[in-house]
């Protein structure tokens, strides 16, 4: 393996990508603060029983995707696969809901999943989650939607769609797992191996295999939505009268049971028409069950999640979001010497300032570096030269405008207003 090549299924983000990665976060943060979301961070890596118990033992995640491994102390770490059972843990541990509420709190950071790298899939990936903690109230699960529309909105992505189910509580799921066992029976054989395994255990999981053998058997399997109990179908219908009053269409999928045990009653995703196979660009639901599952007091909870590499790779193909590149404030061209000395000298009295000044490394010409300021598309430009050093004042250039300034290169008050004036 070759010592230059990362891991599968990994990115570089480098300069020149980064912009957009920061930009996309300061908007994050934007439409978190209108929401009201607090920020919370969790570790990279969790114990193992988090996510088993967390997920579901019977869940693709659980049972093939997840970085394992023992630690040094013989304990079982897995770096976390995803942030809503981690929020959830760090919610009970840190006795977040002693408060008011519900607690709204996001996540932003990357998750780790053993899975066939693709375009828009990776092995590391970056989410932003924002989980709502403390109320079964459907405008909750709507504002949970609405929140990463409003976001991919002000990134002026288009052409993405909202699918949206209910999948119950365990109330109403109980005569919907006999009637899946009931009508899977015939069909044992053409099963795959793992949905051959997980009939018994969890058939609600079938739904959601990719294999295309299974997925042709799914077609006529019985939905969920017919057997909802009249507590969740009532949600339901709230849950879509505040999408129809926010305005937020949507299409109803029946088939949408997300890969993850701790969802009750709404689900939804995110598709975006830009993408390949990968097309998910968020998903979440609601987790009545899960705070319980983990050892908090019962707390009803809804949550989604944004893929942010999938986001962007949706946001480039439309030509969205491009960070503008700016330049240095400042290039400080030197003859070497004491004309360096004093070029070092003024770049970091600016620099502390917060202004962005760059000078030459390797004795070039002066030639070569006005060449160097112009490529690095710097704002203003100055020569210090053996007549500047002598007389303590230089002539810094706008190069935007092509206006010229006699300055003091002793005291470089006047030298640093100009050229902040212009950074603002
Ligand atoms: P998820 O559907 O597994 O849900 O992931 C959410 C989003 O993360 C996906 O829609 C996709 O955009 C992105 N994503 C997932 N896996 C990968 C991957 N391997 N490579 C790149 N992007 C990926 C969850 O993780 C839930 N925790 C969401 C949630 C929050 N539910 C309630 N609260």
């Amino acid at each position: 393996m070759a010592l230059t090549s990362r891991p599968r299924g990994t990115n570089d983000i480098i300069p020149g990508d980064i912009e957009l990665w920061l930009e996309l976060e300061e908007k994050i943060r934007q439409v978190c603060h209108a929401f009201g979301y607090k920020e919370l961070r969790t570790p990279l890596f969790e114990h193992t029983e988090l996510f088993q118990r967390g997920i579901g033992d019977a869940t693709d995640i659980v049972e093939k995707e997840m970085y394992t491994f023992e630690d040094r102390g013989h304990r079982s770490i897995t770096l976390r696969p995803e942030g809503t059972a981690p929020l959830v843990r760090a919610y009970i541990e840190n006795n977040l809901g002693s408060g008011s509420l519900p607690v709204k709190l996001f996540y932003y950071g990357p998750m780790f999943r053993y899975e066939r790298p693709q375009a828009g899939r990776y092995r590391q990936f970056t989410q932003f989650g924002c989980e709502a903690l403390g109320s079964a109230d459907p405008l909750l699960d709507v504002e949970t939607i609405a929140l990463p529309l409003a976001l991919y909105e002000s990134c002026g992505l288009t052409g993405f769609e909202v699918e949206l189910n209910s999948i119950g509580c365990p109330s109403c799921r109980g005569a919907y797992r006999e009637k899946l066992i009931e009508f899977f029976a015939p069909h044992t054989d053409h099963l795959c191996k793992s949905c051959q395994g997980r009939l018994e255990r969890n058939p609600m999981r079938l739904l959601d295999c990719k294999v295309e053998s299974c997925q042709a058997i799914m077609e006529d399997a019985p939905v969920i939505t017919e057997y909802l109990c009249t507590d969740c179908a009532h949600h339901f219908s709230g849950v879509r009268s505040y999408l129809d009053e926010f305005g937020i269409p949507y299409k109803l999928n029946p088939r949408l049971v997300r890969g993850f045990d701790y969802y009750t009653r709404t689900v939804f995703e995110v598709v975006s028409s830009e993408l390949g196979s990968q097309n998910a660009i968020g998903a979440g639901g609601r987790y009545d069950g899960l705070v319980e599952e983990v050892g908090g007091k019962p707390t009803p909870a809804v949550g989604y999640a944004v893929g942010v590499e999938r986001l962007l790779l949706a946001l480039k193909s439309q030509g969205k979001l491009q960070a503008d590149m700016p330049g240095p404030n400042l290039y400080l061209a030197h003859f070497g010497g004491a004309t360096k000395m004093k070029a070092a000298y003024v770049a970091q009295t600016l620099r502390k300032q917060g202004l962005w000044v760059e000078l030459d490394y390797a004795d070039r010409s002066v030639k070569a570096q006005m060449k160097a300021a112009n490529k690095l598309n710097s704002r203003f430009v100055l020569v210090i030269g053996e007549d500047e050093l002598a007389n303590n004042r230089a002539v810094v250039r706008d190069m935007q405008s092509g206006q010229e300034a006699s300055v003091s290169l002793d005291d470089v008050g006047e030298l640093t207003k100009i050229v902040g004036e212009c950074a603002k």
